[in-house]
C-alpha cells in the first residue's frame, strides 16, 4: 500500500477483496450483521422484509446474514414477530427474500436460532411449550425453565438440521447458527449456565459436545461445499462481562470440537472490534479465533459508530454513523487477522453502506438514530 493512498482508497482495496468460504464466493469483505427486527407477523417474513434485505443487497453488502430465525422446535423462540424457519408460510415467505436478494445481486444466509433458557414462559409462537435450557438456569445464574431431557436435545439437534437442509433447499447461499449472547447453544458454552453432569456438562469440551452435534447434524443435512457457520460471543445479552474462556487455552478447548465437526467460518461477536481478547497479544476474538482453529472468521462490532452495542442504544440517543476507526480495521483486516467484518447498526441506517464504503462516497452515509429501528428501511 503507498504511502499517500487515501483513507478511501485503502477501504476500496482491502474491502473488495472477494473471499471464499466453501462453495461460495462472497464477492468483498462486507458482511450484514443478523439482527432481529421482529417485522415478520406469525413469524411469516413477508414483501418488506425482502425488499429490506435486497436493498442491503443492492447497496453492495457481499453477504447478509438475516435477523435470528426460529427452527422448529416449540421451545425455539418467545415473539412471534420474529421470523420462523419451518412451515409453509415461513419458508415461502424465506424464499421470496431469498429470490429477492438474489436478483439485487447478493448473497444470504439465515441465522439459526433458538432461545433457551431465555424464553419468558407463556410467549412467543407456541405459548404453552415449556422454556427449556442446559440446566433449568438462567443468565444471571437464577432459575429459568426446566433442564432438557436427552429426547429434548436429539429434538432441537434434528430442528436445527431440518432447517439447513430447509435452508439449502430454499436457494440461501449457506447458514449461521446462532451459537452467540447467551441463548440456547450459547447456554451449553457457558459454565454458569450449563451445570449438566452426563456428557453434555463438565469440561469445555464437554460443554462444546452439543454446539458441536449440531454442527455436525447441519453438515450432514447439507451439501459438502455449503457453508455453515457458527456466531459465538463471550459477552451475553444484558451481560457483557460475561466469559467463556479467560485465556486462549481455554478458548482453543471450546472451539477445536466445533471446528472439528465442520464448521466453515466462525462469526465472533464482540462488541467493539478494536479491544484485544486476551493479555500479551492485539489480537480480536475472530484474530483469536483464526489463529487456534485455522478456520475463516468474521469480526464485528461498532464500526462506523462512535458507540458501542448497549442496553442504551434501545433508550433513545443517537450513535452516529461515519467511518470512525475504520484505519484500525483496515490495519487488522490487510494483515489478515480475520476475513469478513460483520456490520450491523451503520447498515441499519444506510442500506447503501458498503457501496458507499468502498467507493470512498463516505461524506453521504446516514448517521444510526434508535428511532431507525422503528421501521422497516
Ligand atoms: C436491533 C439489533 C438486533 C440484533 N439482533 C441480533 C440477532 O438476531 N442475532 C445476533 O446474533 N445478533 C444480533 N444483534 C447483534 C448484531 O449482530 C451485532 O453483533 C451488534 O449490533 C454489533 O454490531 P454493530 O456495532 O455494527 O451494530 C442485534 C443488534 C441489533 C442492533
Amino acid at each position: 500500500m503507498s504511502a499517500n493512498s487515501t483513507a478511501a482508497d485503502r477501504a476500496a482495496q482491502t474491502l473488495s477483496r472477494p473471499f471464499t468460504l466453501g462453495g461460495l464466493t462472497v464477492p468483498n469483505r462486507i458482511a450484514m450483521a443478523p439482527m432481529t427486527r421482529a417485522f415478520s407477523p406469525d413469524g411469516v417474513p413477508g414483501a418488506d422484509v425482502a425488499q429490506y434485505y435486497a436493498r442491503r443487497a443492492a447497496g453492495g453488502v457481499g453477504l447478509i446474514i438475516t435477523e435470528g430465525t426460529y427452527v422448529g422446535h416449540p421451545s425455539a423462540g418467545d415473539n412471534d414477530r420474529v421470523p420462523r424457519f419451518h412451515g409453509e408460510d415461513a419458508l415461502a415467505g424465506w424464499k421470496d427474500v431469498v429470490d429477492e436478494v438474489h436478483r439485487a445481486g447478493g448473497r444470504i444466509m439465515p441465522q439459526l436460532w433458538h432461545v433457551g433458557a431465555t424464553r419468558a414462559e407463556g410467549s412467543g409462537p407456541v405459548p404453552d411449550a415449556p422454556t427449556v435450557g442446559p440446566s433449568g438456569i438462567g443468565l444471571d445464574g437464577g432459575p429459568a425453565g426446566r433442564a432438557m431431557t436427552q429426547d429434548d436435545l436429539d429434538a432441537v439437534i434434528a430442528a436445527f438440521a431440518e432447517a439447513a437442509a430447509a435452508a439449502e433447499r430454499t436457494g440461501f447461499d449457506g447458514i449461521e447458527l446462532h451459537g452467540a449472547h447467551g441463548y440456547l447453544i450459547d447456554q451449553f458454552l457457558w459454565e454458569r449456565t450449563n451445570r449438566r453432569t452426563d456428557g453434555y456438562g463438565g469440561d469445555p469440551v464437554a460443554r462444546a459436545r452439543f454446539a458441536a452435534e449440531i454442527v455436525a447434524a447441519c453438515r450432514k443435512a447439507v451439501s459438502a461445499g455449503f457453508p455453515v457457520v457458527l456466531r459465538t460471543s463471550q459477552w451475553k445479552a444484558f451481560h457483557y462481562d460475561a466469559r467463556l474462556a479467560g485465556t486462549p487455552q481455554e478458548l482453543e478447548a471450546i472451539l477445536a470440537p466445533l471446528a472439528e465437526a465442520g464448521v466453515d467460518a466462525f462469526h465472533s461477536s464482540t462488541r467493539r472490534y478494536w479491544v484485544p481478547e486476551f493479555e500479551d497479544s492485539d489480537l480480536n476474538l475472530a484474530g483469536w479465533t483464526k489463529k487456534l482453529t485455522g478456520k475463516a472468521t468474521i469480526s464485528v462490532g461498532s464500526v462506523g459508530l462512535d458507540k458501542e452495542f448497549d442496553p442504551a442504544m434501545f433508550e433513545g440517543g443517537a450513535a452516529r454513523s461515519g467511518v470512525a476507526g475504520i484505519e484500525k480495521l483496515l490495519d487488522r483486516m490487510e494483515r489478515d487477522e480475520f476475513d469478513l467484518i460483520a456490520i450491523g447498526r451503520a447498515l441499519i441506517a444506510d442500506p447503501e453502506w458498503a457501496r458507499k464504503v468502498l467507493t470512498g462516497d463516505t461524506g453521504a452515509l446516514v448517521p444510526f438514530a434508535t428511532e431507525q429501528l422503528q421501521t422497516l428501511h
